[in-house]
């Protein structure tokens, strides 16, 4: 009889223990409501494509178009000057030795015989008052090169923090002639970038954007994965080309485009597809860049052949200031 007693109880416990597991994974996967509720429902004048891509929000793609706010702002940047290259980097609040080292490497505006601009992209830890708001204000007055707008600063906002990087290119400096997204774990050759692929001798190009291609990726459908992206968000079984995270070129004609196109299509969390997206989108296509100037992994350090590369990727600040060092001043000694 006690046995019975217990077994019921038990059951009765692992019942309403299923039952609470069942409602906590349905409501990470129900629409969060204080998004939609807060969002303005945006009209949209002219339809892309054909097809029924309207302004809509899912819990399952970052929230946009959104009157995103910038807590911090670099307006007046370009007043003085045009550059020929804004880098846009993107990294987590957190990574201030990240930051300091791109300052100190290939993101120092004065190694270069062209204007360079250097712009870091950060999120939102989401509260004002917090150490790390008030840390990054101070860095901000120290190196007047952050800019932040008020989304939570997390891997499936990546794409915000993309199109808050093209925003600021587009109200606040229109008038450079290239910008690049980077990440802040990257070697980048800027000399090779300006002086090899982009020319400043050359007219600035229309259209124009390039980078890492990739061909034929296809959607996560399952929610595991920091990559899900639901059908409801993306139908469609593969994405159209895009350039890797990790760096891609563009004009500030195609910023403007992009930035455009945004507001009127579904913003999915994948930041770089999402790039494939747009110039699917603006029947732009892809510029292709000679291969292997362009690399989404770690390459081990080799002083001729960096000379010869634009991006690589994977590089801890030491890694990336020891390499520096021997990289710069550029040296050709000994290089075919
Ligand atoms: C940037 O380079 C200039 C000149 O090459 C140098 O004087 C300056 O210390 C460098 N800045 C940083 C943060 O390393
Ligand atoms: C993205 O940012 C929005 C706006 O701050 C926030 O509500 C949302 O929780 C963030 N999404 C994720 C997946 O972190
Ligand atoms: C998705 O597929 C449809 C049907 O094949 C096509 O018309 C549309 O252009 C595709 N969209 C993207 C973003 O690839
Ligand atoms: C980056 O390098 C670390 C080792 O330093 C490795 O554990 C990690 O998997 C690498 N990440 C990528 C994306 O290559
Ligand atoms: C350039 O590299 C060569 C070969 O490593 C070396 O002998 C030379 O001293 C270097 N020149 C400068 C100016 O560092």
């Amino acid at each position: 009889m006690v046995n019975c007693k217990f077994t019921i109880l038990a059951l009765i416990l692992l019942f309403y223990l299923g039952v609470l597991y069942h409602f906590q994974n349905q409501q990470s996967s129900l629409p969060q409501t204080h998004f939609i509720t807060k969002l303005p429902i945006k009209e949209i004048q002219q339809p892309v494509n054909n097809h029924t891509y309207a302004t809509f929000h899912h819990p399952h793609a970052p929230p946009y178009p959104y009157p995103y706010e910038f807590l911090i702002n670099q307006p007046d940047k370009c007043k003085d000057r045009t550059p020929f290259l804004v880098i846009l980097i993107s990294g987590r609040l957190n990574e201030l030795e990240a930051r300091h080292a791109i300052r100190a490497t290939w993101g120092n505006e004065s190694n270069y015989d062209v204007n360079v601009l250097r712009i870091f992209l950060l999120g939102f830890s989401g509260s004002v008052s917090d150490r790390t708001q008030m840390m990054l204000e101070e860095e901000s007055k120290a190196f007047g090169d952050i800019i932040q707008q008020d989304f939570i600063d997390t891997y499936r906002n990546l794409t915000l923090k993309s199109l808050m990087g093209i925003e600021w290119v587009t109200k606040f400096c229109p008038k450079t002639s290239y910008a690049i997204k980077t990440d802040n774990d990257i070697f980048l050759n800027v000399d090779y970038l300006v002086h090899k692929l982009l020319q400043p001798e050359v007219p600035v190009r229309q259209n124009y954007i390039t980078g890492l291609i990739v061909y034929g990726s296809r959607p996560e459908r399952n929610n595991r994965y920091r990559h899900y992206v639901p059908k409801e968000v993306y139908p469609n079984d593969t994405y159209p080309p895009y350039f890797a995270g990790p760096g891609y070129v563009f004009s500030a004609d195609m910023a403007q485009k992009i930035y455009d196109v945004a507001q009127k299509i579904p913003v999915i969390p994948i930041e770089d597809a999402f790039n494939g997206i747009c110039m699917h989108e603006l029947h732009i296509s892809p510029t292709i860049s000679p291969r292997g100037i362009f690399n989404g992994h770690r390459i081990q350090y080799n002083r001729c052949q960096f000379q010869k590369i634009i991006t690589a990727h994977n590089y801890s600040s030491n890694l990336l200031r020891s390499i520096w060092q021997d990289f710069w001043p550029l040296n050709s000694t000994g290089c075919k």
